[in-house]
């Protein structure tokens, strides 16, 4: 596909330049022409008054002008046809790129909806099939049932956000942040979590204040703390800080759990992208695409998003965004 499009691109690239040549050649050889006549007529250059005009001499010449001029075109159309070839595979370049992302991403998240939803059909299927079923035993189904159901539901959730992400986000409902709020709203939504693993979280906020969309921001901050939840042992402890550094709001999310090996460190914000480590039996919930999702809002906001890691050792997470002013 992307073949014929770069030669149709060079054809029309060629096209354009050989009538703009053309149309100049045409000019030039009517002036060299004309001028060759007048030269040819001019009484002052008749040496001698019987000074025989010589027709040949002229026809021979302009057809010398024609060659020229044609040689010229041919060399243009060589050179054009290179450059233009050159060009049209450098334009077409990164639309090849986002489309092959895209067809990768279809094909990744077709392929993490079939899993839960294999998941389903075939513990439904056996529930029907077992004759012998008591209710507990079918309660238990259906509770498993529902639970695949959360991760699909979990999943297209992750997928419209980014698929939105992707899209328009300058309708973003943008205002006056104090970063402590955000955190405080994030925690509401985590403290369970955390409670249930006994994972302790202290934070250490000031006055910072950015302009954003509280919604996502919010949403980024929930997505890192549910990492460091997620990746920490219970009985440990993570931390969130906000501070300002320069003209910045700089955000500090740290824990102290499995870490990133430095080979899966530079993927971590791909989509889809799940180190070894987050597979386990201990991590089987999640997609791979809570970090993406993080980045992309926090590229909205004009800001970046950072990581240091060790294995073994803990995670930090550093979101930067410009302050409020
Ligand atoms: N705090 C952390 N500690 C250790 N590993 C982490 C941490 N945060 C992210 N990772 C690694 O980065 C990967 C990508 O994270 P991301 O949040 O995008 O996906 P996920 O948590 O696996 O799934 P999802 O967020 O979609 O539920 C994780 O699978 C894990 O390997
Ligand atoms: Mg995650």
């Amino acid at each position: 596909m992307f073949k014929t499009a770069r030669l149709k691109l060079t054809a029309w690239y060629l096209l354009i330049i050989m009538f703009i040549s053309l149309s100049f050649s045409g000019l030039i050889f009517q002036i060299v022409s004309r001028e060759i006549n007048r030269f040819a007529r001019a009484p002052r250059f008749r040496v001698e008054e019987n000074f025989l005009f010589n027709e040949d001499l002229v026809v021979e010449a302009r057809h010398r002008v024609l060659l020229s001029l044609l040689e010229i075109n041919g060399l243009i159309l060589l050179i054009a046809g290179s450059l233009g070839y050159f060009l049209a595979g450098k334009t077409l370049k990164p639309i090849e790129a986002v489309l092959e992302e895209q067809k990768r991403f279809i094909g990744d998240a077709s392929h993490e909806l079939r899993t839960p939803l294999t998941a389903l059909k075939s513990m439904l299927e056996v529930s029907l099939r077992d004759k012998k079923i008591t209710l507990p035993e079918a309660k238990s189904i259906i509770s498993d049932s529902l639970e695949e159901t959360d991760k699909l539901t979990s999943l297209s959730n992750s997928l419209l956000e980014l698929a939105r992400l992707d899209g328009d986000t300058k309708k973003l409902v943008r205002e006056k942040l104090l970063v402590k709020d955000l955190v405080a709203d994030s925690f509401k939504q985590i403290t369970l979590r955390a409670q249930a693993k006994n994972i302790s979280i202290t934070s250490r906020t000031n006055s910072t204040q950015v302009f954003g969309n509280r919604e996502k921001l919010v949403e980024t901050l929930i997505i890192l703390l549910d990492n460091a939840l997620k990746y920490s042992p219970s009985g440990s402890q993570i931390n969130i800080s906000a501070q300002t550094i320069k003209n910045t709001a700089l955000i500090k999310v740290s824990d102290h759990g499995a870490g990133i090996s430095s080979s899966d460190l530079p993927h971590i914000f791909e989509r889809f992208y799940r180190a070894d480590i987050a597979r386990s039996k201990n991590n089987k919930d999640g997609f791979g695409l809570g970090l993406s999702i993080a980045q992309k809002i926090i590229e909205e906001h004009k800001g970046k998003i950072e990581v240091k890691s060790k294995l073994g050792q803990g995670s930090e997470f550093k979101v930067t965004l410009p302050l409020f002013s």
